[in-house]
């Protein structure tokens, strides 16, 4: 560090290179820095041609777990960032390869990513006004837009959150104390948890993810509260059930006050029926909660946006920017139809988010988030959606939606592959099947298959279960996965198929 002197009356050491400020140094160090990440992503990550390195873990865990953090001297930012390059970049794995097609794991658009620099850099805090003046509006803004496109209604309202299960979280919460609110005329956020609170229950598809369960669980209504809906053959919530299961679970005393509807299964991307579920939500005045994480991205699509059909009746909805919306993680957002429902949650401090605030009109997001110091994440869907536009946007899903359905046919034609069930958007599941072959060692070929082909850095798919058994899962995000690659992909799983068959 150059010594210089400084208004700093306790050190002759000056700062202003460390952070982004007007003065030329500071815009200088920026710039170089900026510069040095930008050649060591496009040295280490863009130019890998693998989905991944191949690095073992226990290679990886001892090489990492060795690296000294916090050096008395600096080693300086290019010879670390290198470092991190070398060790980490390098044996990342590339979420826009084409043959990554593991998770609900998307590439990020680049907009994005330049939006991102912006987040960080300007470090808004979206806790209180005062903290991001202009950014609050913003957010604001986007999740207005959102309700909007969701067809939710005038009163509607939302939050951006970290990720889907802090969205379900969220709905969850607000549904349960809405509930014991209204209907028990307790108030949980003063007195906790009522004495009849052990009654409550939540319907949701089987195939829910497990978020509605953790959330439960942490809402101290138990795991045990959740009670699973079975789907139909194709993976949707059978609405006959559910109502039985409403009636039945009245006439033993208890309370079912939420149903959560899915729109994209994690492993099959099923959507459940939404009209009718809203339905039965009216019916027995509990609460839609739509967890649209992965599906909720087909607002932007006019060719498959029908699919959304009845999302506008929903109380609550989970919307994932970092899925099919190609947004860097983190960025979520958990909308809601009436937003007097985030009264339940409202809580002041003198220092954050004051009433005068709130009467001199004064927005601060805090009051409807179960986060304080919360990043700017709206600025990257927005910044992605204005240069992007819905359009080419909506091309992007729609490919990966049309791919998924002829890799669907691909697997069908071919004798050694079994297809689990159709795709309604671009996730499938399928194993490798030869005649004959005994479960057990289906099972076992298919979990070698998948991290065989991972280690080898062919291709990076999933392994899951569907109906008791080991399958493959594809999830085509990315735009530019096409038919070609999936034909490898499928080539490499019958021959890992095939190698793996003489092991058993
Ligand atoms: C349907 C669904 N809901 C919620 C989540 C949780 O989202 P996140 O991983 O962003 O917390 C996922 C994750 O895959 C999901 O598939």
């Amino acid at each position: 560090m150059k010594k210089r002197r400084s208004a700093n009356q306790h050190s002759d050491i000056s700062f202003d290179e460390d952070f982004l400020s007007a003065s030329p140094q500071s815009r200088t160090a920026y710039r170089v820095a900026l510069r040095q990440a930008e050649a060591v992503l496009l040295r280490d990550y863009a130019l890998l041609t693998r989905c991944y390195s191949g690095a073992e873990a226990a290679d990886l865990a001892e090489e990492i777990g060795g690296l000294e953090v916090c050096p008395e001297e600096g080693r300086g930012l290019e010879s670390t960032l290198d470092l991190v390059g070398s060790s980490i970049l390098r044996h990342s794995v590339v979420v826009s390869d084409p043959t990554c097609v593991g998770h609900l794991h998307c590439p990020p658009l680049i907009p994005a990513l330049a939006a991102e620099s912006l987040i960080s850099a300007t470090n808004q805090s979206m806790d209180s006004w005062d903290q991001a003046p202009a950014a609050t509006y913003l957010e604001q803004r986007v999740i207005d837009w959102l309700g909007e496109a969701l067809k939710l209604g005038t009163q509607a309202d939302g939050i951006f959150t970290s990720g889907g299960t802090q969205s379900n979280l969220l709905g969850l919460l607000l549904s349960r104390d809405d509930f014991i609110q209204r209907r028990l005329g307790w108030r949980s956020q003063e007195k906790g948890l009522p004495p009849n609170a052990g009654k409550m229950r939540i319907l949701a598809s089987a195939n829910a993810h497990f978020s509605v369960q953790q959330s439960a669980a942490i809402l101290g209504l138990g795991q045990d509260a959740v009670v699973p809906v079975a789907t139909d053959q194709l993976g949707r919530m059978d609405v006959a059930v559910a109502a039985r299961f409403l009636d039945a679970l009245t006439a033993q005393g208890l309370l079912p006050f939420a149903i959560v509807a899915t729109v994209g299964t994690t492993d099959t991307g099923s959507i459940d029926p939404l009209s009718a579920l809203a339905d039965l939500a009216d019916q027995w005045s509990a609460w839609l909660h739509v967890d649209a994480a992965y599906g909720g991205a087909l607002v932007l699509s006019h060719r498959f946006g029908n699919r959304l059909e009845g999302v506008g009746r929903a109380d609550s909805v989970t919307i994932d920017f970092h899925k099919l919306f190609y947004q860097p993680i983190s960025c979520s957002a958990l909308l809601v139809r009436d937003r007097r429902a985030f009264d339940t949650i409202r809580l002041r401090a003198d220092y954050l988010n004051p009433e005068e605030n709130e009467q001199a009109g004064l927005l601060d997001l805090v009051t409807k988030s179960i986060q304080t110091t919360r990043r700017f994440d709206g600025l990257k869907p927005f910044v992605s959606l204005h240069s992007v536009g819905r359009r080419r946007l909506a091309a992007m899903i729609e490919g990966t939606i049309d791919l998924a359905s002829s890799t669907a046919a691909m697997i069908r034609d071919d004798p050694i592959l079994e297809l689990a069930m159709e795709p309604f958007l671009n996730a499938l599941l399928f194993r490798y099947r030869p005649d004959g072959v005994p479960e057990a060692v289906l099972d076992a070929v298919n979990g070698t298959i998948r991290s065989r082909l991972l280690i080898s850095g062919q291709a990076l798919l999933a392994r899951t279960k569907f109906s008791g058994r080991v399958f493959l899962k594809v999830t085509l995000l990315n735009p530019r996965t096409e038919r070609h690659h999936i034909e490898t992909i499928l080539t490499r799983v019958k021959q890992a198929g095939d190698e793996a068959m003489l092991m058993f």
